[in-house]
């Protein structure tokens, strides 16, 4: 299984803190934000592993990690996304990189407690489809929501205004090597995007993905009060450890 970590777009939803250094940079509590995607994925048991980075300061990842010694690895591989089309825009830009593989793919700005080393193992021993792991929110709206139908998620809705479900879609997604074919027919979303959502709902047609519910807390750090929230989580608890 390979790694992935989306540090793409251009973090405008943050000036001024992002006017001079990437969103995935900031610090959350004692470590900058990128350091605990990372070491989820490290954590999980994956070595081999790509950043996708964008923006003015693309260059100050490699300074910061560089081949990922701190982290244990012997290389970190990175690409670029220009502009910010979107989650699944910066996912494609990892085809070459996954040459074949299943992928893990995590977004920059999430920040978990445990480990997940168990669902990638699961994922690992399934044949073909996706897997996401998700968490109940008081704050559902902000997030991709699942709509469930008994123990199937039947749809997945992008920030619906009434969330049918109190869970988030997280940024952790399993996939297989067609995730890559899937993206080839999105169309961008209303705000010019190529949504993850969209890829998620394609395998829920094919009757494919699998969920779970993650285990520890959970948070994105790319709203003010998200990475407010994020540091203080980190601070009281400590994340999935920090090698
Ligand atoms: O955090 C989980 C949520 O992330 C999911 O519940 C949503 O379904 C999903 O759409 C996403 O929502 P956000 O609106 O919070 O995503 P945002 O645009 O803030 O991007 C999150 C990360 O994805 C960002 O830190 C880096 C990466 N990204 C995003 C864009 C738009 C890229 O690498 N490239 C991009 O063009």
């Amino acid at each position: 299984m390979k790694g992935i970590i989306l540090a793409g777009g251009l973090g405008t939803r943050m000036h001024p803190l992002t006017k001079i250094t990437n969103k995935h940079l900031l610090p959350v509590y004692d470590k900058p934000m990128i350091y605990y995607p990372l070491q989820a994925l490290v954590n999980a048991g994956i070595k081999d592993i790509l950043i996708v980075t964008g923006g003015n300061y693309a260059g100050d990842f490699l300074r910061l990690l560089g081949n990922g010694q701190e982290f244990g690895l012997k290389h970190i591989n990175y690409t670029y996304q220009e502009g910010e089309g979107g989650i699944a825009a910066a996912l494609s830009l990892a085809e070459f990189f996954a040459d074949k593989d299943k992928i893990c793919v995590i977004l920059g700005d999430n920040v978990i407690e445990k480990n997940i080393q168990k669902a990638v193992k699961t994922f690992e021993g399934q044949k073909e489809g996706a897997m996401i792991m998700v968490k109940e929110v008081p704050d559902p709206q902000r997030f991709g929501v699942p709509v469930l139908k008994g123990e199937k998620i039947v749809k997945i809705e992008e920030k619906p205004t009434s969330p049918q479900s109190p869970y988030a879609v997280t940024g952790i997604y399993l996939y297989d090597n067609r995730v890559f074919d899937i993206i080839k027919t999105l169309k961008p979303s209303g705000r010019g995007e190529l949504e993850v959502t969209d890829v998620n709902n394609a395998y829920i047609e094919k009757g494919q993905l699998m969920w779970e519910v993650l285990d520890g807390w959970w948070t994105d750090a790319g709203t003010f009060e998200s990475l407010l929230r994020a540091s203080q989580l980190v601070a009281e608890t400590g994340a999935n450890k920090m090698g």
